[in-house]
């Protein structure tokens, strides 16, 4: 106990002196290159794969008067972030998304990416955020002030949390304060978050409502994710600063508020735009140059590989087989796939949208986080989201609902099963549908098993966006939420952040600028 009291005394003092952490510039390697290639020089970029990677290094390369070609195998761009025009029978046609998205503080790339392309509007606050758990009373969590600040007041308001338990979990504390970046993995991602909470003493209530909720949002078995991964983030989305939690959403569907100004950019830029199209493998010169995609006979100064890890590894394996009895080439593969062949994916995920005839009552927030009611991980009232739903809700007195159900445990059902499926959870969460009896006029399900896993024990084996040169593939960059960064990262922003790495790679190889980036701080706040 008296340790207990005496480490909790010294985190305070030392939480005393915390200070929030700025952002860091990462400067261009080449400050005095020019800005963009110079007249009459001309370079083509190959970039495959359409998210939110490839298209940050199209954006970053075309500004600069680079060719650039992007290839992606969806008929539509926007990797995770897509967006689709769905004819519901009797009810029209709609924007629907992969799935709900939110946009963080720390999302210092997709920020100027915004800034740039003036999109800045489509975006609003999105303020607090609710819970409600199985076992504890419903949270509504905001972060006020500096750390720790913000989280003793957080512990303070929790109906749940008993300040006790937060005093027994103190022990917690100094891997947070004294976060640091580059030694947070080979410290910790041997081990779960949850076999580090219970070495840290962190008492469940504390875990259940401030810890583990925050991991859901992964899509990642919570049981497996490592301590490391989880730690970052903690660092990433509360950590560095007061307002590192505060979230945006957007007004309009992604397609309209960011996917289309940003092709349409492109398109400005003279940038080719291949959707439904399927790469299948590499095509290497003897010297080893990567020259292209096997479907067409442009030969490329540099290709940009910003595909998912399915898509990476396929068309990896493909090129390994073609040239296997080609060493010089094959050595330099084998050394990349060595480490690409390790990636996992996290379990299958469904995303539901329905259309019902009623509308929740108004106290009802927004979006709710449900972390303890599996399969259900959150719902989000669409109608008060994005203008088409509201604008269809207001006319019909109707609604639109997305229910995201993360590690989907119940097979291959078809689409029509879902609803039945998770009924019995949606009524622990709004009983109000079932009471009033709504009925369902149309819905729409995404089914998809792609998303990157964190598991322990992979970081060793995640490369890094100039790997392939390292393998001696110089002119092939790699781009993807699923790859290894200099500083925290995650998600959406890694995926920018990426790109733009790729980009800056081949500047830095033509001679032209660099493109500063702006990064979260690797120190936890107890650091000078
Ligand atoms: C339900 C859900 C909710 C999420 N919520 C958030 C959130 O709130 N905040 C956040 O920051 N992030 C969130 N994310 C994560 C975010 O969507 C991703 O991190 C990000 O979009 C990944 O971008 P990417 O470009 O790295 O990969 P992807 O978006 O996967 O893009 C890769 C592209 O490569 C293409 N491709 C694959 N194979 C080939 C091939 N052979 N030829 C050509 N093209 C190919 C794919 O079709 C795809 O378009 C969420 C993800 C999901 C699924
Ligand atoms: C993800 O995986 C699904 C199949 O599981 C696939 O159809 C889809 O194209 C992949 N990519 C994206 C961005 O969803
Ligand atoms: C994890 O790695 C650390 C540091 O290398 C080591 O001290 C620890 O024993 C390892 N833990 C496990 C469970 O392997
Ligand atoms: C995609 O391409 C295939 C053939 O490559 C074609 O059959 C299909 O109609 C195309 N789909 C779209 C949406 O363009
Ligand atoms: C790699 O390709 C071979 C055939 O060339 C196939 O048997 C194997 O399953 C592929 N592996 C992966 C991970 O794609
Ligand atoms: C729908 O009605 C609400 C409440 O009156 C309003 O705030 C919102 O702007 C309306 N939506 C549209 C698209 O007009
Ligand atoms: C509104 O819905 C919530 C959640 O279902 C419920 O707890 C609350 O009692 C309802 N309020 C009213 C006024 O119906
Ligand atoms: C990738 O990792 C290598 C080896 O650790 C390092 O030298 C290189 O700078 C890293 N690249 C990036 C873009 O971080």
């Amino acid at each position: 106990m008296i340790i207990r009291e005496c480490s909790l005394a010294l985190v305070l003092l030392v939480s005393a002196w915390a200070f929030p952490k700025p952002p860091r510039t990462i400067p261009p390697a080449n400050p005095s290159d020019p800005d963009r290639l110079p007249d009459g020089i001309q370079k083509r970029v190959l970039v495959l794969g359409g998210g939110l990677a490839g298209l940050s290094a199209a954006l970053e390369l075309a500004e600069r008067g680079y060719d650039v070609t992007v290839k992606e195998k969806s008929d539509v761009f926007g990797g995770k972030l897509f967006t689709r025009r769905v004819d519901l029978p009797g009810l029209g046609a709609f924007d629907v998304e992969h799935g709900f998205h939110a946009w963080f503080f720390n999302y210092h790339q997709f920020k100027d990416i915004r800034r740039r392309l003036k999109i800045d509007n489509n975006f609003r606050v999105w303020k607090a955020v609710h819970y409600i758990f199985l076992d504890y009373k419903p949270e509504t969590i905001y972060s006020e002030g500096p750390y720790p600040l913000n989280l003793l007041g957080i512990i303070s308001r929790s109906p749940n949390i008993k300040l006790t338990d937060a005093i027994l979990s103190s022990l917690m504390l100094p891997d947070l304060d004294f976060f640091d970046y580059d030694t947070v993995y080979q410290k910790y991602d041997n081990i779960t978050f949850d076999q580090w909470a219970t070495m840290r003493g962190v008492q469940r209530d504390l875990n259940d409502i401030l810890l583990r909720p925050a991991l859901s949002v992964t899509l990642n078995e919570p049981r497996a994710i490592s301590a490391a991964e989880m730690l970052m983030y903690m660092q990433l989305y509360f950590l560095t600063n007061a307002e590192a939690d505060h979230r945006e959403v957007t007004i309009y569907s992604f397609g309209k508020a960011i996917l289309q100004p940003w092709l349409d950019r492109l398109s400005e830029l003279h940038v080719e735009l291949h959707s439904n199209y399927s790469v299948e493998r590499l095509t290497i010169s003897d010297q080893g140059q990567v020259t292209g995609d096997s479907k067409d006979a442009v030969v490329y100064d540099h290709v940009v590989s910003a595909m998912d890890i399915v898509g990476t590894q396929s068309v990896l394996n493909a090129t390994l087989s073609y040239y296997g009895n080609k060493p010089i080439i094959t050595d330099s593969l084998s050394k990349l796939w060595s480490k690409v062949s390790r990636m996992k994916l996290a379990p299958p995920y469904k995303v539901l949208r329905v259309w019902f005839d009623k509308q929740l009552n108004a106290s009802t927030p927004d979006i709710l986080e449900t972390p303890q009611h599996t399969p259900v991980n959150l719902v989000a009232q669409y109608h008060r989201l994005e203008q088409e739903a509201s604008a269809w809700a207001n006319k019909t007195g109707g609604s639109v609902l997305e229910f995201h159900l993360y590690k989907w445990a119940h097979g291959d059902v078809t689409d029509d099963q879902v609803w039945t499926i998770i009924s019995p959870t949606v009524k622990l969460i709004y009983p109000e549908i079932f009471e009033r009896m709504f009925n369902i006029l149309g819905y729409h399900v995404n089914s998809f098993e792609n998303f990157s896993s964190f598991e322990l024990n992979l970081q060793m084996f995640r490369p890094n966006s100039s790997f392939p040169m390292e393998c001696g593939l110089p002119n092939l960059h790699l781009a993807g939420d699923w790859l290894k960064t200099a500083y925290p990262s995650a998600l959406m922003e890694r995926a920018v952040s990426t790109g733009r790495e790729a980009a800056n790679q081949i500047l830095l190889s033509d001679r032209v600028k660099q493109v500063e980036l702006i990064v979260t701080s690797s120190k936890g706040p107890g650091i000078l």
